[in-house]
């Protein structure tokens, strides 16, 4: 059979599709704009044929409606990331969540740590080879399409072909659903006094000529508006949001200077807004290439004066950094951060620097107000960097440079840059813990 054959023998609809998933199977699905909606949605509206169905993902910007109470006995989610709609059912107890470096996902899938019975994609249609692209998220897809028992994948006109490692043929697939509909977007970031105050602190630590890893949330994307007066950036990182596109078109991330594949950016998965698909539509200056390989610690090295830039929750005096829980609540995974962290860390070049940059407070669902530098993590938090592998933090009022400090030192440093408001508490917590005086 020719491709097309292939392709024609295996469409039908996302009712027939979703029939391939049986009880007790873990179902997987491409994660963040490469959710696949269509299917996800179908396999919800089948949840009365299933029984104990395991379903698995990293960051989602969908409905998560699987988490439901309604659900429990067809669904059990278990999360890989947690995301807003998604976190509510672990707190409840009846979903859950697997702690695993970005990095390794992929290698779990291939080990069958994370055996997959099917996985469910969103590709664009074939070109005239027979190629459909995964287009926004290369990171654990690859891996599900060649791991899983069956694939399911639908196939939307909207999804952009970016190059790279992103093109699966379509003998790989089991089944396909055409269904168009536009990709999640994500809101821009506010930027206000705090997050520019940040923002001028990254920048002090960003030399031209650096390669940068941006993580997730409001922090990374403010931090580049920062960086309009800097020259010849590089982009090595897991994801990417609109304001690279910024910095792109103003001619300030040109990857001129890059150690490790000069002249384009690399990436995982993109997520923003549709100006960021369109730009990264067949656009050679831009590469997807699986997470094992772009938050592989050992790829980050290679790149030269490297520069991670993330952002976490609390800190305390010691340098452990809480970025995926509140107290006993889990609220998103570690993702790449500590991926990144390590292979600024290990960089050849001996000039990695990992930032981790927060706003110096946060209003908790009480309104109260909490310092995020605190003496003690609290109670059930999970240190997402430790301690041994910290190196920079930052806040609105400064930086703490950590690496090689003692733990006094990194209790001064970061009382030092904490919200002023704070600080003679915090001071006195630091008399307390270390029988010193400040
Ligand atoms: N105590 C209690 N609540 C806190 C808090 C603290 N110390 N710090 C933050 N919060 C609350 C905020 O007030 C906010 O509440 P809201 O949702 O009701 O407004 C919420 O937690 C989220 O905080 P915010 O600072 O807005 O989060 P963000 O969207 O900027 O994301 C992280 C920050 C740390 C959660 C995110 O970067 C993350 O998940 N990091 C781990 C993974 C990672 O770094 N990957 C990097 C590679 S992509």
């Amino acid at each position: 059979m020719n491709w097309k054959e292939i392709y024609n023998s295996r469409l039908c609809t996302a009712e027939e599709a979703v029939k391939s998933i049986k009880s007790g199977d873990r179902v997987a699905f491409a994660h963040a704009v490469a959710e696949p909606a269509a299917l996800v949605n179908a396999m919800v509206a089948n949840a009365a044929a299933y029984k104990d169905v395991e379903v698995c993902h990293m960051v989602t910007l969908g409905k998560g409606e699987y988490t439901k109470p309604e659900y429990i006995g067809n669904f059990r989610f278990n999360g890989w990331f947690t995301s807003p709609t998604t976190r509510g059912c672990i707190a409840d107890g009846h979903g859950d969540f697997t702690p695993v470096f970005f990095h390794e996902v992929p290698n779990y899938i291939r080990k069958g740590i994370f055996a997959l019975d099917v996985f469910m994609v969103m590709v664009s249609p074939p070109d005239e080879h027979g190629y459909c692209c995964v287009g926004v998220s290369a990171d654990y897809t690859m891996q599900g399409i060649e791991s899983a028992k069956i694939v399911l994948a639908q196939v939307n006109d909207q999804v952009p072909v970016v190059f790279g490692d992103t093109f699966v043929h379509v003998s790989k697939i089991d089944k396909f659903v055409e269904a168009s509909n536009p990709l999640f977007e994500l809101g821009l970031p506010k930027i206000g006094e705090t997050e520019l105050a940040i923002g001028k602190h990254c920048a002090e630590l960003v030399d031209d000529g650096s390669t940068l890893q941006l993580g997730i949330g409001a922090i990374p994307d403010a931090v580049l508006q920062s960086l309009k007066d800097k020259k010849d950036l590089g982009i090595h990182s897991e994801m990417i949001s609109d304001g690279v596109v910024d910095l792109f078109e103003a001619g300030v991330i040109n990857n001129s200077k890059k150690g490790l594949h000069k002249n384009k950016m690399i990436v995982t998965f993109l997520m923003g807004s549709k100006r960021l698909y369109d730009f990264a539509k067949e656009n050679p200056a831009l590469e997807m290439r699986t997470v094992d390989y772009v938050n592989n610690p050992c790829i980050v090295a290679q790149n030269t004066n490297m520069v991670s830039i993330n952002s976490c929750l609390a800190v305390d005096f010691m340098g452990q950094v809480v970025s995926d829980s509140i107290g006993i609540k889990q609220f998103s995974g570690v993702g790449g951060q500590v991926d990144f962290v390590r292979g600024a860390a290990m960089s050849l070049d001996g000039k990695g620097k990992a930032i981790i940059a927060m706003p110096s407070v946060a209003t908790k669902k009480d309104g109260t107000m909490v310092s995020k530098i605190t003496p003690y993590i609290d109670h059930g938090a999970a240190v997402t960097t430790s301690r041994n592998d910290v190196d920079y933090i930052v806040t609105e009022y400064g930086i703490a440079e950590l690496k090689g400090k003692t733990l006094k030192e990194r209790a001064r440093n970061l009382i030092n840059i904490a919200h002023p408001d704070f600080r003679e508490e915090l001071k006195a917590e630091y008399e307390k813990r270390f029988c010193a005086k400040f």
